[in-house]
């Protein structure tokens, strides 16, 4: 990411890895032949430009997650590549734009099928002043892969289709339980995406030091311990961690139990290991900055909307619903006004917990309900996923900076398929 801009070519297309030894590769469907994906890093400011061919039997689009791009640039369902086709994807990041995103395809029915058979990838925005910079960075995705017997990737089930789709090894970097070398005292900025399709990860680091540093949309206002941080599918993390291994050797990264309202599968009720840490020295670190960015409150929304999510189990062709509807292409669900505040209200009338996500740009958590009592975040921080738990309502500003048509859905990919989505058209 120089002055100007960033290019490059993104061919989706089957691969043949070698996964179990002495068994048959595994088939994936990957970026350029890599499972995650190709990192791609841009500056705010930054024009990008990607070639993209579709190797595909199936229709694919690639959707830049989180990402402000214009909405004929951001691979939504209406505009499919279909297989053998290509096409340019082009847009310029706009100054505050830095933050920690991804890309993954968008084809309406088929976004989870091609995101668990391997298409994914990291993106990263970059800011010139960003204070963190001295900072080693690790890049950490998280993801899980569901193998049959044979070792190829397995279909979803009944279950799957109903819960979201679980795979039995949740990877990092596309690893089994990855060793990571962190000396004591040593500070290391972690960016994490939750890649997975349905978990709900509730990341902790026992023993050692952990700051919220940034969420999915770049740099909170200053930096926040934390001792476990819940990342639902689809969601981006930035974090310091600092290493404090004391007399001896510490769980590493895990992900904590949590129940997310299963019906049909078993809740996590363990503690699993993500990730080992090996320590490695000692170090002393220059203490973190106080503060990071300025993250300014938006003003009084112009509109108020509420958006209840709902699970009807009585109809197998419309069981997951956004205000009591199921997704349809034609259909416009709300109109926007370009510059223009919203305040959605998430209604989580349901009995599993559902992953809230908007496409087009970055919104502020301002409250959530907790035993019905509303009850304010702590601070403002953007994101462009945020879980609502069964049961629990979520209030939220944001702004359209561009027109056009926009999806918001729940990003637990089996849900958005069968038509857990709605659309919002911004003029
Ligand atoms: Cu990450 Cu509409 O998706
Ligand atoms: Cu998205
Ligand atoms: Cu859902």
């Amino acid at each position: 990411g120089g002055a100007g801009g960033v290019s490059g070519e993104l061919v989706a297309a089957p691969i043949k890895l070698p996964l179990l030894p002495g068994r048959q590769p595994t088939t994936f469907w990957a970026y350029n032949g890599s499972v995650p994906g190709p990192l791609i890093e841009a500056y705010e400011g930054d024009t990008v430009e990607i070639a993209f061919t579709n190797r595909l039997a199936q229709p694919t689009t690639i959707h830049w997650h989180g990402m402000p791009v214009p909405a004929e640039q951001d691979g939504n369902p209406h505009d499919p590549v279909p297989p053998g086709a290509s096409r340019h994807y082009r847009f310029t990041l706009p100054k505050g734009s830095a933050g920690t995103y991804w890309y993954h395809p968008h084809p309406h029915g088929y976004t989870g099928q091609q995101a668990y058979m391997g298409l994914a990838g990291t993106f990263i925005v970059r800011r010139r002043d960003d204070p963190l910079a001295h900072l080693p960075e690790q890049l950490l995705v998280l993801s899980d892969l569901k193998l049959d017997g044979d070792g190829s990737i397995a279909a979803n089930s009944m279950a799957d289709h109903h819960d979201g789709r679980e795979g039995q090894f949740v990877l990092v970097n596309g690893a089994l339980r990855p060793t990571l070398a962190l000396a004591e005292g040593e500070r290391q900025r972690w960016r994490l995406w939750n890649a997975t399709s349905a978990r709900i990860l509730k990341i902790a680091l026992p023993a050692h030091e952990v700051h919220l540093v940034g969420t999915d949309g770049g740099a909170i206002a200053s930096p926040r311990r934390i001792e476990h941080l819940l990342l639902s599918p689809g969601e981006r993390a930035e974090l310091v961690v600092t290493g404090r291994f004391g007399a001896g050797q510490t769980p590493g990264l895990v992900a904590l139990p949590y129940a997310r309202g299963k019906a049909m599968h078993p809740e996590q009720d363990t503690v699993l290991p993500l990730m080992t840490l090996n320590r490695h020295g000692r170090r002393t670190s220059a203490p973190l900055p106080a503060r990071l960015a300025e993250v300014p409150a938006l003003p009084a929304p112009a509109v108020k909307r509420r958006v209840e999510f709902s699970e009807n189990m009585a109809d197998p062709k419309a069981m997951f619903l956004i205000n009591g509807k199921t997704y349809d292409m034609a259909r416009i669900d709300f109109e926007g006004k370009v510059g223009q505040v919203e305040e959605w209200e998430i209604v989580g009338n349901a009995h599993m917990d559902h992953p809230f996500h908007l496409h087009g740009t970055q919104f502020q958590v301002l409250a959530r309900t907790e035993d019905g009592q509303w009850r304010d975040e702590p601070f403002l921080a953007w994101h462009d996923v945020v879980n609502v738990a069964a049961g629990e309502s979520v209030r939220l500003r944001f702004r359209q900076d561009l027109p056009g048509l926009r999806m918001f859905h729940c990003h637990i990919l089996e849900h958005e398929d069968q038509g857990m989505m709605g659309q919002l058209l911004v003029r």
